[in-house]
């Protein structure tokens, strides 16, 4: 019997993680081990396709690229019930859209595909922000994991560089630039454009929404001021208690007037125990020019721990993207092949 893969959500960044699986197979295999067999995707409007044997994964690609569906594809349909309950399926990965208030539609079926016995491997930001300690006694109770890498900094490493390659270190301090169209408006504003100018140009490049309050009034920062807080630095908060100010009221003059005196504004997340008290927020600051955080300019991401044995460790990279956030979960799903001894593709009953 071999272990396999469910997808759930089939849009960016789950067909970023199917590219590169049909690029990378060879390769997953001699270096890894790992034999990535997909079989079942689920989305919302599309249905469902389920193969016991393994989704030809190119020709999935091929049919939504030239149909914009899965017609071409030659495989069954099945519900998301039968799909948990098949004991083939090892790793149920969740790249539904975000709700942040609800954390819905991933939450439910984190919370299914974990009391199936399933690894779960999410990118969305909601079931972390409304539910992540609940979520980790679940996977716990359960004897799974629970990985959600993109959820921060996109493939970025950020919460596996923190909670692993920097194990034995305390965080103490964490700054980060951890959104990309903010950072983006910031950027094209030194360049001269007004705040109204560079926002319509971010929609106008997708970087931003056409309702940009999600980003501009610093709400996207701040859950992942509340993912900091709560996974990297231990200690569980709400959203509500993440201090929150957007870019919108910064003004050209602003930005001019802090390089005229060697600082640059960034919109940055922080997260600090001070006195034994946490505090998270996100606010625009001034930067002096040789801060680690500084230099980052356009829709880069980057984030800066202060930590006890190391001192500070910046690291900077895309913080959004189809094949830069399908680099997180293959980085989740490789850790789970390591960690967990589960073989994909290649477990014997
Ligand atoms: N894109 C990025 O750069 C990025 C970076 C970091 C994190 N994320 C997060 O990763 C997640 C996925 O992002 P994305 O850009 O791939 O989104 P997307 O392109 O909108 O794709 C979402 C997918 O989920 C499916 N879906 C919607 N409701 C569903 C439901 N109830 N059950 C099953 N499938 C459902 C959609 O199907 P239909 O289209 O058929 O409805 C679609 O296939 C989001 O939570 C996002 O915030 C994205």
């Amino acid at each position: 019997m071999e272990w396999g893969i469910a997808l759930v959500g089939f849009g960016n960044v789950a067909q970023g993680l199917a590219r590169i699986i049909t690029r990378k197979k060879d390769d997953l295999i001699r270096r890894y081990g790992f034999v990535p067999v997909v079989n079942a995707i689920v989305t919302g409007s599309k249905g469902t396709i389920w193969d016991p044997s393994g989704l030809d994964l190119e020709a999935v690609l091929r049919s939504l690229d030239e149909r914009g569906d899965f017609s071409a594809v030659s495989a069954s349909s099945a519900s998301l019930d039968r799909i948990l309950d098949d004991p083939r399926i090892g790793v149920v990965v969740d790249t539904t859209p975000t709700n942040l208030v609800t954390g819905e539609p991933g939450l439910s079926l984190i919370r299914r595909a974990i009391r199936s016995g399933k690894h779960v491997i999410s990118s969305s930001k909601g079931p972390v922000s409304v539910a992540l300690p609940e979520l980790m006694a679940l996977a716990a109770s359960h004897g799974v994991a629970y990985r959600f890498e993109g959820a921060l900094l996109s493939g970025t490493p950020s919460i596996n560089l923190a909670m692993e390659a920097m194990a034995g270190c305390d965080v103490v301090k964490v700054q980060g630039i951890v959104n990309g169209t903010t950072n983006y408006i910031l950027s094209r504003m030194e360049e001269g454009l007004n705040y109204s100018d560079a926002l319509t140009e971010a929609q106008e490049l997708g970087y931003a929404e056409t309702d940009p309050s999600g980003d501009v009034d610093g709400w996207d920062a701040a859950v992942k001021a509340q993912i900091i807080a709560t996974v990297i630095m231990g200690e569980p908060i709400a959203l509500s208690q993440v201090k929150r100010e957007g870019i919108s009221k910064v003004s050209l003059e602003d930005v001019r007037s802090a390089l005229s005196r060697g600082k640059r504004i960034k919109l940055v997340a922080q997260v600090e125990r001070k006195d034994g008290v946490l505090e998270a927020s996100v606010a625009p600051l001034e930067l002096p020019l040789d801060h680690p955080l500084a230099g980052v300019m356009g829709a880069t991401n980057a984030i800066t721990y202060g930590t006890d044995n190391l001192r500070d460790v910046t690291i900077v990279g895309p913080g959004a993207g189809r094949e830069e956030t399908g680099q997180a979960i293959l980085a989740d799903l490789l850790a789970i092949v390591r960690e967990r001894g589960l073989n994909l593709g290649r477990r014997t009953a």
